[in-house]
């Protein structure tokens, strides 16, 4: 092991010493409630993108009713609330037509704290920049190729590049006047190596607002569902080793699929997973009752032990188990525990995780 890295690993045992020994881990909240809940509007999407299971999916196209929707919101409100997140497993939320209605609409409830999407921009600009601006989302993750044509279409699989990219320059320029700018974050899926990328020249005209960027050195299999990517995209090594402890996906929240079915995991390797991750339907139990019900409790326990589902076996996306002692456990827990309590917390400042909420 390089020096660096011994260093770096010492330093993080000694902080996780150091947090271990304080009181006020509070473990049992995170399987008395949802800590956050995920909206798939639809999952049917306008790309096709080559490091994606979209194509492979085999559940048909649905749009989330007004039915589900309310069922939804209204569970989430019933258990605290928090924060929720509009991204499909696959599929394109704005695609929806009452997307941005919804989400002003879930930004009226006291109850849903941050809420963020991750797009793929084709959609951004249907209802004008300013609706998507001003529709309450906290954050906007974009998710596109980069800033060069050719590359957009080997990986996107379609022909909306200048108006993806139209549509980037208007959200970050329409952005840069508001008062209350909204967190946007660049997700680059591309073939060739980031500096590359930043040197595009229709990359130039975004350089005067230093957007964050978040760029996917490794792709995941989904599963074994995803046999091939192109030259310059690579998949994520195996995870090493039995998976003894739950994913923290399963402690995380709750994802209701367009056609209402409720599933724990909301990341892509999860596409096919019925049978490994549906554990009710939102219009047959509440959100609180399914959270808590056998189904997603054989879960858990059948991590670590051989009757592991298959898609979370073959899955090389498993999120370290929750290690409830952590500075960010612990923050989680005790959010968790107030609004259990019934007060109404509001998150401020900037989302940090890439795909679980805070
Ligand atoms: C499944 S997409 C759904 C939202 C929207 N269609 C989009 O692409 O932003 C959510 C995120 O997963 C990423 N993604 C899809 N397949 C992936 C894979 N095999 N490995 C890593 N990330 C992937 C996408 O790039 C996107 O940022
Ligand atoms: S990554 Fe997103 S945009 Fe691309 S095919 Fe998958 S769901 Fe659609
Ligand atoms: S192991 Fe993979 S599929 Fe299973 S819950 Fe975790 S991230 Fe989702």
């Amino acid at each position: 092991m390089p020096l660096k890295k011994t260093i770096r690993a010492a330093i993080q045992s000694c902080q996780d010493g150091f947090w271990k020994i304080l009181p006020g881990s509070d473990p049992a909240i995170f399987s008395e409630r949802p800590y956050e809940l995920h909206l798939e509007f639809t999952n049917l999407c306008n790309a096709d993108c080559v490091f994606c299971p979209y194509s492979q999916q085999n559940r048909p196209h649905a749009f989330m009713t007004d039915e589900i929707f309310a069922k939804s919101l209204s569970d989430f409100v019933a258990v605290g609330g928090g924060p929720v997140d509009i991204t499909p497993v696959v599929g394109d939320a704005l695609i929806h037509p009452k997307a941005l209605e919804w989400v002003r609409r879930l930004r009226a409830t006291p109850q849903v704290d941050r809420i963020a999407m991750t797009t793929n921009g084709i959609l951004l600009a249907r209802e004008g920049i300013d609706a998507v601006l001003d529709a309450g989302f906290s954050r906007i993750n974009i998710s596109t190729a980069g800033f060069e044509e050719a590359m957009y279409r080997r990986i996107y699989r379609n022909a909306m590049y200048r108006k993806v990219r139209d549509n980037i320059y208007a959200l970050y320029e329409a952005n840069a006047l508001r008062a209350d700018p909204v967190q946007l974050v660049l997700a680059i899926r591309a073939d060739k190596p980031l500096e590359q990328v930043l040197a595009d020249p229709d990359f130039a005209p975004l350089r005067t607002h230093n957007p964050a960027i978040s760029f996917n050195y490794t792709y995941a299999n989904s599963g074994g569902l995803i046999k091939d990517l192109p030259p310059g995209m690579v998949f994520e090594p195996p995870y090493p080793g039995p998976k003894r402890k739950p994913c923290f996906q399963i402690y995380a929240g709750l994802v209701v699929r367009s056609n209402g079915d409720v599933q724990v995991c909301g990341c892509e390797s999860a596409v096919n997973a019925d049978e490994a991750l549906v554990v009710g339907h939102i219009l047959e139990s509440s959100l609180a009752e399914i959270w808590q019900g056998e189904r997603l409790q054989a879960l858990r326990q059948s991590f670590g032990t051989p009757s592991l589902n298959s898609n979370c076996q073959a899955c090389d996306m498993y999120y370290a188990p929750v290690d409830f002692h952590s500075p960010k456990a612990r923050e989680r827990a005790s959010v968790s525990r107030r609004r259990q309590a019934g007060e109404i917390v509001r998150r401020r400042g900037a989302m940090t995780e890439e795909w679980l909420l805070d």
